[in-house]
């Protein structure tokens, strides 16, 4: 096989065959095709993208390049939960314990952040002593016992992707729907998840604010992991505003406390029970009129998901009575004018908290635990000019400039009409 015929081929504007996607991915995670070869490649498929059956075989061979963990032990039904990640989208983490609560079992493997969405692990890595790093046998025999695993995902699983994802995060090749859809459901394939339900962002926080790209991703990821045995849905949910009230990682895992504790934001709670109700429905433990069903509500109100979160993180060796960490200096952002708060732009209050130190900028930083935002108010809430609207949160008081520059330019609005209120869960796609 030539690399150099594959590239032709795609960058013509062919179709690759089997056996030459095959070869590729195999040749590429093995290191015989070099990175200028693969990133050739990579842009022929930005431009030309991938039929169906391509990306099928794509798929199959990413998944095909590493290990696919055993799930048969674990005698509860199992369903994960994927974003494609917003600003404040601290969803998993109740989530996971949510659904263990109402009798599944949750197999969640997940990612640090990068640029302006945070990262579940990051997140998680807030609580004192909580373990990201485990071995598959540990992670399967915790989903066997307790239901409910937060962890990275381990080097033996699809291989092909890590190498590919970081070749595409320096070379422009990332917003690709075919790229994204298999790189996504590689992993989760290879995770060993019986179910699936997507949350498909769009708006101005998301990976592709445009409704029409989102549901293209999504109607992509659906058919692939219904092709591959995983029953698969997916639901688009609006990213034009910070979910909840916080985004920095530890303010984000007091608030999903605060949930599993019955409380928290009001669109936080909706997002987070649509999504359950959907993974709960995949396996058989929904919709209520089920027998044995256990509403997600229910369950969030009466102290089983917050017994079950507690269970979830000291089994990772974290304490979940410690005090978090707290940023030591702080920054109040106030209201421009008197009306209605019309804007709180989600990408600017992203990039904003990742200058306050809670994301990274290259895979190798560290975060800080305790940097971050808070917001004091949010779109459709009145305000009066001169009160408290954000709350910035940082290790380091020389941070909060840059923060302030991107909160600068449009970023807020205030206004005399109360903005549209968005629907959260704008549809769901099953097939
Ligand atoms: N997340 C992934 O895992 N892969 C992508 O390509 C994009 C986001």
């Amino acid at each position: 096989m030539d690399i150099i015929d594959v590239i032709r081929t795609k960058r013509d504007g062919g179709t690759l065959s089997d056996e030459q996607i095959r070869w590729f991915i195999d040749a590429y995670t093995k290191g015989i095709v070099a990175d200028e070869q693969a990133s050739a490649l990579l842009m022929a498929i930005f431009f030309r993208s991938l039929t169906a059956h391509e990306l099928a075989t794509w798929t199959r061979a990413m998944i095909d390049s590493g290990e696919r963990l055993d799930l048969s032990t674990v005698t509860r039904p199992t369903v994960d939960k994927h974003s494609t990640g917003g600003v404040g989208d601290k969803v998993s983490l109740i989530l996971t314990p949510l659904v263990v609560a109402c009798g599944a079992a949750v197999p969640q493997l997940s990612g640090r952040g990068l640029g302006h969405t945070g990262g579940t692990l990051d997140k998680m890595e807030s609580i004192p002593g909580w373990q990201a790093l485990l071995s598959n046998e540990r992670f399967v025999e915790i989903l066997r016992t307790s239901g409910a695993v937060i962890a990275a995902a381990g080097a033996g699983l699809a291989p092909a992707d890590r190498k590919l994802y970081a070749l595409r995060d320096v070379t422009g090749t990332v917003e690709s729907i075919p790229l994204i859809a298999s790189s996504i459901m590689s992993k989760k394939i290879a995770e060993g998840t019986s179910a699936l339900v997507l949350d498909v962002k769009f708006g101005s926080g998301a990976f592709f604010p445009d409704v029409a790209q989102a549901r293209e991703l999504a109607t992509t990821m659906v058919g692939i992991g219904n092709a591959n045995g995983v029953k698969t849905v997916a639901l688009l949910t609006a990213m034009e505003t910070v979910l909840g009230r916080t985004a920095g990682n530890a303010l984000e895992v007091t608030e999903s406390i605060a949930c599993l504790r019955g409380g928290g934001p009001a669109d936080l709670v909706e997002v987070t029970l649509a999504l359950a109700r959907e993974m709960l429905a995949l396996v058989g433990l929904g919709p209520l009129d089920t027998p044995g069903a256990v509403d997600p509500a229910t369950a969030l109100a009466d102290g089983r998901a917050y017994r079950a979160w507690c269970e979830m993180v000291a089994a990772q060796g974290g304490d979940p009575d410690a005090p978090l960490p707290v940023a030591p200096h702080r920054h109040i952002v106030v209201a421009p004018g008197s009306g209605v708060l019309s804007r709180l732009d989600c990408r600017a209050v992203g990039i904003a908290a990742w200058r306050l130190g809670a994301g990274r900028a290259r895979k190798e930083d560290p975060v800080s635990a305790s940097a971050g935002i808070v917001c004091l108010a949010k779109p459709g809430d009145a305000v009066r000019a001169g009160e408290p609207l954000l709350e910035l949160h940082a290790d380091d008081p020389e941070r909060f400039s840059g923060a302030l520059a991107a909160l600068a330019d449009g970023a807020i609005a205030v206004s005399d009409e109360a903005p549209p209120v968005p629907r959260l869960v704008l549809e769901r796609i099953a097939s």
